[in-house]
């Protein structure tokens, strides 16, 4: 049973400067919740009630995020607002949020290597926060369950056009068990497009074995003299394979301004409350520009 799952949220975000300066990246709200939240939800739907933080100094808000707030809790109490009481309370209940500190940007792999003392020997989840996977599609479940079945590393796999393939851990496959699924025999992390074995990269999500630490306290710095998760599943692929499948859910990718702006409009559009109103003002406001 994987119960457990590993969010690295220890990065600068520089990218959204200055909005970034003082507020953790992962508490920009889309619409109306922090992008984290999505991820944490994510967990929770797939039944990993169990979330560590890898986090950085900076960065303890977004631990408040998940914890009591007693003092708003009583203030939204005494003025009668008993369904923003519930939401606000249901954040810190939702899971057990858990927190390490990464100390030190070294990489991926040193992040994800800060959580093997609360892991241990159990297989768990790594989600990474730019990614937010379709909240309607149960993709995480598929991804667990073939872990399950197999009991080998699983990442999600994507298909980018070729010129983007250096920005990505790159995938070497032939066909898996699987509609969906690939045999992975060679992860390279962003690599030059000549030297790319193809154009499916790893998407931010990962269910590992916990034999994957020592292999991580092993794994030298390599791309941009960070110590790569992909580089320790690429030890790992020269034993035993690694099962990539297809991410077949719309992926909204909030690691860059127009990626954020993107992920906005399109859950905003999918949501019960405000979709119709704001697809609505959205089609008048392209039509008077165009
Ligand atoms: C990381 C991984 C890379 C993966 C990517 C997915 O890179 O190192 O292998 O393809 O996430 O978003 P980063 O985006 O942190 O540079």
């Amino acid at each position: 049973m994987v119960s457990k799952a590993v969010l690295p949220v220890a990065g600068l975000g520089t990218r959204f400067l200055p909005a970034t300066k003082a507020v953790p990246k992962e508490l920009l709200a889309v619409v109306d919740r922090p992008a984290i939240q999505y991820i944490v939800e994510e967990c929770v739907r797939a039944g990993l009630d169990d979330v560590l933080l890898v986090t950085a100094s900076g960065k303890g808000a977004i631990e408040d995020h998940f914890d009591r707030m007693l003092d708003l809790e009583q203030a939204l109490e005494a003025k009668g607002k008993h369904d923003e009481v519930a939401e606000v309370r249901a954040l810190a209940e939702m899971a057990r949020i858990h927190s390490v500190r990464q100390g030190e940007a070294l990489g991926l792999g040193h992040a994800v290597l800060q959580a093997a003392e609360h892991v241990g020997d159990e297989s768990f989840a790594v989600l990474l926060g730019d990614d937010i996977v379709d909240p309607a599609t149960p993709f995480l479940e598929r991804m667990i369950a073939a872990h399950e079945r197999t009991g080998l590393a699983v990442v999600a796999l994507m298909e980018v056009p070729e010129d983007q393939v250096h920005l990505y851990g790159v995938a070497d496959v032939s066909p898996g068990e699987e509609d969906g699924e690939y045999r992975i025999s060679r992860l390279v992390e962003k690599p030059p497009v000549e030297e790319a074995p193809s154009n499916l990269i790893v998407v931010g999500r990962y269910v590992l074995p916990g034999s994957i630490f020592p292999v991580l306290r092993d794994t030298p710095p390599g791309r941009g003299g960070e110590i790569q998760l992909t580089d320790a599943l690429q030890t790992l692929a020269a034993e035993e394979p690694i099962v990539g499948i297809r991410l077949d859910a719309p992926r909204h990718d909030t690691g860059d301004k127009l990626g954020f702006l993107k992920a906005t409009v399109e859950l905003a559009a999918a949501r019960d409350d405000l979709g119709d109103d704001f697809v609505a003002w959205l089609r008048t406001w392209l039509d008077v520009r165009s």
